[in-house]
């Protein structure tokens, strides 16, 4: 009786290869697939199908990829997805990607030999071929693509809010610091935030920035200052670099906000502990996290899921970085 050794041996790949295409499970490119389809034919074998059985028994593994946790914003979507995740029996393997397209690759892998049956992935890259050929359900999370299943905030409107919000408090000499050209989000509070604010008829200036993270963002408010130094008002990019401006702001002797008003974006814990604390548009990241967690899992099963692109509301929280809009009545 011919093996699945034979089969191997015929195809000229592994015995785990042969098993993959079998049992429909894990990665295999197409070329290697119909090698192996056509040895199974030729050699008229017929898999165990009390191993098959064994083999099919859905795990409840889950693979999670963010680009990078030391960005408190990461940690709270992650604590939304596992939260939810353990509540429904199910455990996650995590990678950082770094945005990096060959670590992403290498974790998809790591993701399809551990046998997870869906994955989260928060990416720069959702349009890769990797995620269509693992063949199991894929939700994109925050960093999204138009046509795969995704959760994601609205950030055009938090734009909007940033910059209405800012000028309803009086600043008119307005910095927006625009987030990595490569980041879907950064780009949508950007187009918002400029568009509400030509809409009211305000000028602006653009500070560009090819990162989110603590490394570069003392170097964008120390250009921001350089190149603007008199804006009464800056929607940040996100909360770290919020933070960079008005540590900068003060390093100047700009005082917050009475000189400069400061927007982050986020809302990450440590907003409301800084000093002034940070107005910020929030980003509900754990109920983003919990929502990718029950598309996901519906998805894995359920055959028929309704709403597969969700977009949840962000929210402007006031707090000590930003004038009240009693202050401004007064001035004026
Ligand atoms: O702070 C990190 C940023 O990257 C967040 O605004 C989030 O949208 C992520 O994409």
């Amino acid at each position: 009786m011919m093996t699945i050794k034979d089969v191997a041996k015929i195809a000229g790949v592994s015995v785990a290869t042969v098993s993959r295409v079998i049992n429909e499970s894990g990665y295999v490119n197409i070329d290697t697939r119909k090698k192996v389809e056509a040895a199974i034919r030729q050699s008229n074998y017929s898999p165990n199908e009390v191993a098959r059985s064994l083999y099919k028994r859905k795990s409840k593994l889950i693979g999670l990829l963010l680009p990078d946790i030391t960005n408190p914003f990461f940690p709270q979507l992650a604590r939304g997805i596992e939260d939810y995740m353990q509540e429904n029996g199910y455990r996650i393997i995590f990678g950082n990607s770094d945005e990096n397209a060959d670590k992403e690759l290498d974790y998809i892998r790591t993701f399809v030999q551990n046998n997870v049956v869906g994955v989260i992935s928060s990416t720069n890259f959702p349009d890769s071929g990797a995620y269509l050929e693992m063949n199991i359900p894929v939700v994109f999370l925050d960093r999204t693509s138009n046509d795969s299943p995704s959760v994601y905030a609205d950030g055009r409107k938090g734009g909007r809010l940033a910059a209405q919000e800012m000028v309803a408090r009086g600043s008119s000499r307005i910095t927006i610091i625009q987030g990595p050209a490569h980041v879907k989000p950064a780009q949508d509070r950007f187009q918002g935030a400029a568009e509400a604010l030509a809409e009211m008829g305000i000028s602006y200036n653009v500070i560009q920035t090819s990162s989110f993270s603590y490394t570069e963002a003392g170097q964008w408010a120390t250009e921001l200052f350089e190149r603007f130094l008199d804006t009464d008002g800056v929607i940040a990019s996100n909360d770290i670099v919020a933070s960079a401006v008005l540590r900068e702001a003060h390093r100047l002797g700009k005082t917050v906000p009475e000189d400069v008003q400061i927007i982050g974006f986020d809302d990450i814990p440590l907003s409301s502990l800084m000093s002034p604390s940070l107005s910020t548009i929030r980003q509900p990241a754990r109920d983003m996290g919990s929502a990718a967690a029950r598309l996901l899992i519906q998805l894995i099963e359920q055959d028929q899921v309704e709403d597969k692109i969700i977009q949840l509301p962000v929210s402007f929280i006031e707090r000590e970085t930003t004038r009240s809009r009693m202050e401004t009545s007064k001035k004026g």
